[in-house]
């Protein structure tokens, strides 16, 4: 495992920078700075990476200017503060929000929030459950909103007061195909949880059930790749693709 810096001033706020509480967290698995595979990624110190040049902008943190910066994130954000880097996604993020059930600690929880993080989303919703695994989002939800809900109700109210239709998917009867179908640009895609997938209550009273299609043998995809091809169709539909990186 390499042996690189960790500021301290992120890792003190590692669990308390998302809108859920530290306490309804758990232990965040691979950090963002050593995953144990391969070899560091990112940028060395300042002076020795950008010889000659002034370390000036405000968005730059001094210690990842004098330590070297070792996140996860894209090169553009070298040497930012975390602060900064959310400010600059806050001027960008999609019309989408994502939503998940969580009724019994889904373990997909953290690859949704790492795909929304990719593809921009709003917001992530954490319906059910305070406390859900960390462990699949690497660290990236650092730099996404997060808001959770006790109820779908909850969720459902949020969602209408938000003007955002509500987009169950699963493969359940009243689904509509996702490869047909046009997504609404303003809206929450809703995914379930292993087993149970999404909750009666919640599909009812979504405005559309979209799947998608399978051919093989098994019943469904893992939720987090689900979320994942939905997300992606909403951003094939509806994001502006010079924005991306
Ligand atoms: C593993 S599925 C379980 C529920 C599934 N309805 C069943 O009967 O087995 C968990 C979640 O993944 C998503 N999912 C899995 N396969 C899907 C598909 N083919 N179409 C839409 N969503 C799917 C949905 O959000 C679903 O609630």
């Amino acid at each position: 495992m390499p042996d690189v810096p960790r500021p301290s001033s992120e890792s003190s706020a590692a669990s308390s920078e998302s809108s859920c509480p530290s306490s309804a967290v758990e232990t965040p698995g691979p950090t963002e700075w050593v995953t144990g595979v391969g070899p560091a990624v990112g940028v060395g110190p300042w002076a020795v990476e950008r010889p000659g040049q002034s370390p000036d902008d405000p968005r730059l943190d001094p210690e990842l200017v004098a330590d070297g910066d070792r996140r996860n994130v894209v090169d553009d954000y070298r040497y930012w503060r975390r602060e900064a880097i959310v400010a600059d996604l806050d001027t960008r993020r999609h019309a989408f929000h994502v939503a998940i059930e969580n009724w019994a600690h889904d373990a997909n929880i953290g690859t949704v929030v790492r795909t929304a993080n990719a593809f921009l989303a709003a917001e992530v919703h954490i319906v059910g459950r305070r406390r859900w695994n960390r462990r699949g989002a690497m660290v990236t939800d650092r730099y996404q909103h997060l808001r959770h809900h006790d109820t779908v109700d909850e969720l459902m109210v949020w969602a209408r007061e938000n003007d955002l239709a509500v987009v169950a998917v699963d493969n359940t009867p009243g689904s509509v195909r996702l490869e047909t179908t046009e997504l609404p640009r303003r809206c929450v895609l809703l995914f379930g949880q292993e087993g149970p997938g999404v909750s009666d209550d919640a599909q009812a009273r979504a405005d559309l059930t979209v799947s998608i299609a399978q051919f093989g043998s098994t019943r469904s995809i893992n939720a987090g790749v689900a979320a994942g091809i939905v997300m992606h169709s909403w951003i094939a539909r509806h994001a502006d693709l010079d924005q991306a990186w």
